[in-house]
């Protein structure tokens, strides 16, 4: 770990070793596993259609659909076959410069705890379901998988110079809340889009979020939404698209530029935009979460 790299101020459990991970995955009970197969149901309602293609050959080819929730021994022994990833267990909240780590070695951290029936609808927390289901089928596209080992070893980068939060914003709009152009039609490959039923036909949808081409600079310069649906979503056109545009590009240069705290507003549409949709943002307007307003 360079000397130069600030790591955050978290206490790690006294079980854990410097790399955090859990010495097994949790043992689930019947209750854990239903509440996974009804989890998996529910998006098999709405993702077909929405969802990128690769991302639902991926939970073909992992069989993530199996019953109860998945083995990380076994997935990730299917994984290392395809594009020599592994899932691997952690705490709710592991320090950046672990998680980057792990992601520059090819090991995905996934949280071990499932949510309950409480909080069936909406966590914030990412639970094992928005781990290894929204995350974990992705990694089984090779270039993919290399966009995200290249944005794990970027992250200590980031960490040096100061601008892990635009390096998060990237995170936030691509991998969480991507959306690819497939077929003339917009699908999701984002896993904060993917493991929700809502926001699977908001993004893709709606009338009311932005829908914008993705160009770095910008997106690094861009707010976001922690806890209701994002007003914008960025589009690729390809993985190959996504890999070229970030990884094949100058990040010194890049966080040189770029001021400390974001430029753009998470609604903003400004004049360098390749407009998909324009949205309405009537959602937000209306108050979005918690006012009743729909997500339209
Ligand atoms: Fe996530």
């Amino acid at each position: 770990m360079p000397a130069d790299v600030f790591t955050a101020p978290l206490k790690k459990p006294d079980h854990l070793g410097d790399d955090w991970l859990e010495p097994e995955q949790t043992h689930y009970d019947t209750e854990d596993d239903a509440i996974w197969d009804d989890l998996f149901a529910r998006q098999m309602g709405v993702l077909p259609g929405r969802a990128a293609s690769a991302f639902l050959a991926g939970l073909e080819k992992l069989d993530l659909g199996r019953g109860g929730v998945p083995e990380f021994k076994a997935i990730s022994e299917e994984l290392d076959r395809m594009t020599g990833w592994s899932v691997v267990p952690v705490p709710m909240l592991i320090p950046d410069h672990v998680f980057f780590w792990h992601l520059a070695n090819r090991r995905f951290p996934a949280g071990n705890f499932i949510r309950t029936r409480e909080t069936f609808d909406y966590i914030q927390e990412p639970d094992v379901f928005h781990d290894v289901f929204g995350h974990v089928p992705m990694l089984t596209d090779p270039v993919y998988a290399d966009y995200m080992q290249e944005y794990g070893k970027a992250g200590w980068k980031a960490m040096r110079y100061n601008r892990l939060k635009a390096l998060g914003a990237l995170y936030w709009y691509t991998v969480e809340f991507g959306l690819i152009q497939e077929e003339g039609e917009i699908r999701a490959y984002g896993a904060g889009i993917l493991s929700g039923p809502t926001e699977a036909v908001f993004a893709t949808e709606a009338e009311s979020p932005n829908r914008i081409m993705l160009n770095v600079d910008r997106v690094m310069r861009t707010d976001y939404v922690i806890s209701d649906l994002q007003p914008t979503y960025f589009v690729i056109e390809s993985y190959e698209d996504l890999y070229r545009k970030t990884v094949e590009r100058d990040f010194d240069r890049l966080y040189r530029s770029l001021s400390p705290s974001f430029t753009y507003a998470n609604s903003a549409v400004i004049d360098v935009d390749n407009v998909v949709h324009l949205g309405t943002q009537e959602y937000l307007l209306r108050g979005g979460r918690g006012s009743g307003a729909k997500p339209v």
